[in-house]
This record gives C-alpha cells, sequence and structure tokens, in this order.
C-alpha cells in the first residue's frame, strides 16, 4: 500500500514537471519568435480597444442600428402570444411581411420564386416538412435522398475538365513557405468570393501531396458551375492532392439554402467526420452518432436538394450554367467599357466580377467602396466587397442573367460613378449619411486588423437580433 503511494506521488510530480516544463517552454519559444508581444497586444486591442476606434465603432453601429430598425416595431412580439393567432392569421402576417421579389436585391445566386423548380422544392417541403434525417428507420425516404444527393455530388466533383486556360493576371499569390510540421492541410477556394480567382489547385495539390498532408478545396460557390460549365480550370478530385472538397448545392445548384456537402477522398478521412457520443454520456442517452456537427436534421431540406438534382438533371445544369457564363462575359464587358473602373485580373469562369477604381477614378480620391455604396443605397443594387485589393464585386446569378438586368445595372454603375465625380469635392463627397456610412465601414474592413473586426462583429450581433419594439 504504501508503496503504492509512493509510485502514485513520484507520477503526480512527474506530470506536474513535465506539464511546468511545457508551459516554459512555449513562453520562452513565443518570445524567441517575437509573438508574445504581438499576442498581448492583440488582445488588449480585443478586450480594451482604443478610446478613439471605440467611438468610431460605436458611432457606425448606431447607424447600422438605425438602418435596421428606423424608428422601432410596435408590432414586434416579444412573448409567445397568450392566445394562439391560428393559421389563417399567421399565414396573412407572413404575406404582409415578405419582401416582394427583385432581381436587384437577389445579387448572389437565388432562383426566381415563380420559376418551375421553386415549385418543385416547394412541394418537396411539404411532404418532408415534418421529418428528420437523424432517425433513419423513421424516415427511410429521406436517408436515401440524403445518400443520393452525397453520391450525386461527389460524383459531380470527381470529374471535373482538364483544360487550364491561361490567366495571367488573376491575382492569385504563391503559396507561403510551409512548416510541414505546423500544418494539416492546404486550404483553396475555386473560387475566392469577392475576387473570383481559382486558386492553382494543380499546383497546390502537388505540394499537398509532396509534403504529405491535406489539400481542401473549398468548391461552395464554383462545385455545380465549374462542374458543368466549359473551360474551367482543373480544380476537383481529379487532382490527385485534393483531399476534401465542400459544394454548396445551395449556391449554383440551385437549391434552397441549407443545402451543403462536403466531400472526401476516402472513407478514413470521411469518418472523422462523424461525430458518435458513447453511452451513458451526459444525459446518458446510450450511443449517439451524427455525420457532422449537427444533429436533427430537417428531412424537407435534403428532399429539396435531392429533389433539384433530378428536376434539372446534367443537361439543365448545363443549360444553367451556358446562361451563366454569357451573363458572365456581358458584365465584364459592362465593366470594361465604363470609364473610370477595372476588371481586377482575368477572373476564372466563375461568374464573380471583381471590379476595381481605375487611373481617372483613383486621382479623384474616390474609392470603389463608395461606388458599391452609390450602388447599394439609393439605387438598390445589393454589393458585396471586399480587402485586399478593394474591389466591388456582383456575383452573377440567373437574376443577373434576365434580360435588361445586366443593362440595367450597367447604366446604374455609370450614374453613380458620374454622380460622385461630380459631387466630390477634395476628399469629401456630399452624398447621403447612409451611403458615406456603407463606404467607411468597407474601407474600414481591409485596414481595421482582424482582431478588432472580429471584435466589432460580435457587438454587431444584437443590431440585427434583437427587436426594437
Ligand atoms: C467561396 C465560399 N465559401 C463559403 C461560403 C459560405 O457559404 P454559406 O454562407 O452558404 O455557408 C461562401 C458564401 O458565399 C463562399 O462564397
Amino acid at each position: 500500500m504504501q508503496q503504492q503511494q509512493l509510485l502514485l506521488s513520484r507520477v503526480q510530480s512527474v506530470v506536474f514537471w513535465a506539464v511546468v516544463a511545457k508551459a516554459a517552454w512555449s513562453v520562452y519559444r513565443a518570445i524567441l519568435e517575437g509573438t508574445l508581444v504581438k499576442r498581448v497586444a492583440a488582445t488588449a486591442v480585443k478586450v480594451v480597444p482604443p478610446a478613439a476606434i471605440k467611438a468610431l465603432i460605436d458611432k457606425e453601429l448606431a447607424s447600422v442600428f438605425k438602418k435596421i430598425h428606423g424608428d422601432g416595431d410596435a408590432s414586434a412580439a416579444l412573448t409567445v402570444p397568450a392566445r394562439g393567432l391560428g393559421g389563417r392569421a399567421v399565414v396573412a402576417r407572413l404575406e404582409e411581411l415578405r419582401t416582394p421579389y427583385s432581381d436587384k436585391t437577389r445579387g448572389g445566386v437565388y432562383r426566381d420564386p415563380n420559376s418551375e423548380v421553386c415549385e418543385t422544392q416547394n412541394r418537396a417541403f411539404e411532404l418532408y416538412n415534418c421529418s428528420n434525417a437523424l432517425y433513419t428507420f423513421a424516415f427511410p425516404a429521406v436517408r436515401k435522398f440524403e445518400a443520393e444527393t452525397i453520391a450525386a455530388a461527389v460524383d459531380m466533383v470527381g470529374g471535373g475538365t482538364a483544360e487550364s486556360p491561361s490567366d495571367e493576371g488573376s491575382p492569385r499569390r504563391k503559396p507561403p513557405a510551409i512548416n510541414r510540421r505546423k500544418t494539416v492541410a492546404i486550404y483553396a477556394s475555386a473560387p475566392t468570393f469577392s475576387h473570383g480567382v481559382v486558386d492553382d489547385i494543380v499546383g497546390l495539390g502537388n505540394l499537398a501531396a509532396s509534403l504529405g498532408i491535406g489539400l481542401r478545396v473549398d468548391n461552395c460557390l464554383g462545385g455545380v458551375l465549374l462542374s458543368f460549365g466549359e473551360g474551367a480550370p482543373p480544380f476537383d478530385f481529379e487532382i490527385p492532392g485534393v483531399t476534401s472538397m465542400s459544394v454548396d448545392l445551395h449556391k449554383y445548384g440551385n437549391a434552397s439554402k441549407g443545402a451543403s456537402v462536403v466531400a472526401f477522398r476516402n472513407a478514413r478521412l470521411r469518418r472523422r467526420s462523424y461525430l458518435p457520443s458513447g453511452g451513458g454520456g451526459g444525459d446518458g442517452g446510450g450511443l449517439y452518432v451524427t455525420p457532422t456537427l449537427q444533429g436533427s436534421r430537417n428531412g424537407a431540406i435534403i428532399a429539396q436538394a435531392w429533389a433539384t438534382l433530378m428536376h434539372y438533371g446534367q443537361d439543365g445544369y448545363r443549360d444553367v450554367a451556358a446562361e451563366i457564363k454569357a451573363a458572365f462575359a456581358k458584365a465584364l464587358e459592362i465593366v470594361r467599357d465604363t470609364e473610370d473602373i477595372d476588371v481586377l485580373g482575368t477572373p476564372d469562369a466563375a461568374a464573380i466580377v471583381p471590379i476595381v477604381a481605375g487611373e481617372g477614378l483613383k486621382k479623384t480620391g474616390i474609392t470603389i467602396y463608395q461606388v458599391a455604396a452609390e450602388m447599394e443605397a439609393p439605387r438598390g443594387w445589393s454589393a458585396f466587397t471586399g480587402p485586399n485589393p478593394p474591389v466591388y464585386s456582383i456575383c452573377v446569378g440567373q437574376a443577373r442573367a434576365k434580360p435588361g438586368v445586366l443593362e440595367a445595372w450597367g447604366n446604374d454603375l455609370r450614374a453613380a460613378i458620374s454622380h460622385l465625380k461630380t459631387n466630390t469635392i477634395g476628399t469629401t463627397t456630399t452624398t447621403t449619411t447612409t451611403t458615406a456610412t456603407a463606404a467607411i465601414i468597407y474601407g474600414a474592413a481591409s485596414a481595421v486588423p482582424e482582431d478588432v473586426l472580429n471584435a466589432v462583429g460580435r457587438s454587431s450581433g444584437p443590431t440585427s437580433t434583437s427587436p426594437l419594439p
């Protein structure tokens, strides 16, 4: 007994000193690498932003709050109603609150709610709304739809096109030197959101394979479009180093939001995405396993994604990809023909048109963010912006591809630039407060350190998720 106690105390002391040594070593290394000071500074900024930054953030958040809530919502429901309103009244309210469809605001990838595919999806929602994909035996059809949807999506990205267009001008960056011991995978995009760049997946695939690490391709936006479009650069599992991909069926697959597939090269990798919870843990509910972090999942989302794939078929998706490609070419032409702005690089055939300030605009001091804001607030076109370099981009979906829509957008773009040029004196533009604020926020996003931006992001959450009665 005494011997056992002695052994135990020795083990405890070895563990204790090992922990102390490890902590001391990481502090020492952090100092050596010069990261400690940076980390302390970053944490300080996160926790206590300097007064000037805080004042600026508070001012901007107050203005965003005002933009969202106006003078408040007298009808805001802050509790469950004491007496149920009943179906008819609730549906009437849903109809009343709905924003009418507009091709201008559906700037991303959305299909027309009056389209035939939407009708198919609505019916799928009706039929499978009261289901849970977690219960395989209770809802066998949902299991079948999910398995088939995943198989079809994986098949889609298993055979990309092989031709690689030359694109010297695109803002691709050389991958940084990789420390093999600290890296488990490389992350690449096909394409990136605001710049429309398909990374050099072949090059990165070779690099990943030579280092024996993973290569994840974020193919959320491009998955369906690049698979069915012509002339796309190589991006998928045909490249040996690619180990996992994400494909959003709810983007160019035209399914309703909430349907995305993560695909792995082999079963060994896929196994890691399952989340088992052994029996007897937590709530004592026995063995529980989910394919990802999510637990209960509404089968209707899965059923409509499956229905959408079946509705279009490969020929339907090829037609959509051709339609988008033509609209994309038209949008590029409009930007190239517009004075004072340029297309950034040569965007891959991926439907993002990145617009930057041309020499003419730069001379006036007007930023591309001001152009984006002018398009957004007074003219009603949804705008996306990004930093490094500052860019205003549009995502060409079916709403933009409709006859006349891009032409109207081009007219407004020229009008917005001309308005800014006429009304800019020195570096001040006499424009609406909303527009100026939006431009400042877009600009701040590229200038403010990421930690501060994240802190702002957290503070801004309640701006939209709190009601103002
Ligand atoms: C390249 C890329 N990855 C991921 C996402 C995130 O997609 P979601 O918000 O649909 O989950 C987006 C959204 O636009 C995207 O463009």
